[in-house]
């Protein structure tokens, strides 16, 4: 391929054919093109933006790029759910179990979180001898058993994908809705779902902050997801307050296992208002998502995917053999009484990766043991002095750090606060 041509040609506004994209693909996946000339690439489609059709080739270039998964034999629907990741989303350690329990067979590959935004990786990994890294082929042999095929992200799955995002990362070229719609779906699309249910977090916990943007990135998101011939709904869900009562690692296992036992609240809701969507959109009856939460059966799936997967299934029943931090320190409210108006996700977030539970650069460690549980939702009345956190910490400083730090995450209004709803747009 003519690479200085194709820089050109974005450069100045053209538009690629769908061969000059498979050409580049296949040149960037065998490692023929500099870096240099992959950048200036990057930084051209950046302030001129992809087409839906260019957006179209290069997810398909991409997903084709290394290994896929043939799902061939197994149950349909081949399910998957995509969330672009938010502060306390702990939504598919409930959905996978919720809807493989309803008949569906759910594929999915997670990531690990980066930043404040948690990984599904992470979280799993909290539960002792859980594996992260099946192999495709054990992956189709666990669903085929029990209708889940869940594993961390594996570098032969969208290669093209990874060396992209390396230099995406590296030139400040991430926040480009073409290059992030790519981004995601050739990885979907590699791992072989005909079903896919995205949830685009918008609010200061999650990538997207504005309304705006997050809907364009959703919009675009279900149209390219459908021009590669899959069966997409895409939702805009809010992410301005954290998800659910905690966030941190183990905290999040023990909270989606209360949920998965009937527990009720708002992080339930978002999982049943999911779950009846990807119902509805493969026949099923969309009923079946509170049931089999209040019947037990979601939560039996539960316990049957952590011991295919080499995790101790007796932490569904007795939380406590997971990872529990030492110092625990509650947080009371000093400021005035009223109702409570902004518990801010991203403050939120960013305390909980002080205390170790998440990555400010890819090569760190995490803490599974430290979190913190939120104990007021937005429209609650607040009085001064009530417990609104929950620290839980390695040390006394860092619980002391993350105290001082969350008091600035509640704002409070003498007047009564509408709660903010669960989905803000739907595509
Ligand atoms: N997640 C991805 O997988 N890719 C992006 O570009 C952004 C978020």
């Amino acid at each position: 391929m003519n690479m200085l041509e194709f820089i050109q040609t974005r450069r100045d506004g053209g538009r690629h054919s769908e061969e000059d994209i498979k050409a580049f693909v296949a040149a960037l996946t065998k490692a023929e093109l500099p870096d240099y000339q992959v950048s200036a690439w990057l930084m051209a489609a950046f302030f001129q933006p992809l087409s839906l059709d260019e957006t179209t080739w290069l997810t398909q270039a991409m997903a084709a790029s290394g290994e896929t998964l043939d799902l061939t034999g197994l149950p349909k629907p081949w399910v998957d759910k995509h969330s672009t990741g938010g502060v306390g989303d702990k939504t598919t350690i409930v959905l996978l179990p919720l809807l493989a329990a309803c008949g569906l067979t759910m594929v999915k590959m997670s990531g690990r979180g980066l930043g404040i935004t948690g990984g599904t990786v992470d979280k799993l990994e909290s539960i002792p001898g859980f594996r992260t890294d099946l192999s495709p082929d054990e992956m189709i042999a666990q669903a085929r058993r029990i209708g889940i095929a869940w594993t961390g992200q594996t570098p032969n799955l969208a290669p093209a994908d990874k060396i992209l995002y390396a230099l995406r990362d590296a030139t400040a070229t991430v926040e480009n809705i073409p290059l992030i719609v790519s981004s995601i779906l050739s990885k979907k699309i590699a791992g072989g779902a005909d079903v896919i249910e995205l949830d685009v977090k918008c609010g200061s916990g999650a990538f997207m902050k504005d309304l705006k943007t997050a809907k364009a990135l959703a919009q675009s998101l279900s149209e390219v997801a459908k021009r590669c011939g899959k069966e997409v709904h895409a939702v805009v869900t809010d992410m301005d307050q954290p998800l659910g009562r905690t966030v941190g690692n183990a905290l999040e296992i023990v909270e989606a296992i209360e949920v998965l036992k009937g527990e009720k609240g708002r992080f339930r809701d978002l999982c049943v208002d999911l779950a009846r969507r990807t119902l509805t959109i493969t026949g099923k009856d969309p009923r079946l998502a509170g049931e089999l939460l209040d019947n037990g059966k979601a939560f039996a799936k539960f316990k049957e995917w952590v011991e295919a997967q080499g995790g101790d299934p007796v932490i569904a029943d007795d939380p406590s053999r997971l990872p529990v931090a030492p110092v625990i320190q509650e947080v009371l409210w000093q400021g005035d009484s009223g109702y409570a108006a902004r518990v801010d996700a991203g403050a939120v977030g960013l305390a909980v990766v002080r205390l170790g539970g998440g990555r400010e650069s890819k090569a760190d460690r995490i803490d599974p043991s430290v979190g913190v549980e939120v104990r007021i939702e937005v429209g609650e009345p607040i009085k001064q002095g009530q417990p609104v956190f929950r620290v839980h910490a390695a040390s006394e400083t860092a619980a002391q750090e993350a105290a001082i730090s969350l008091e600035s995450a509640i704002k409070v209004s003498p007047q009564p606060v509408e709660m903010r709803p669960l989905v803000l747009a739907e595509f």
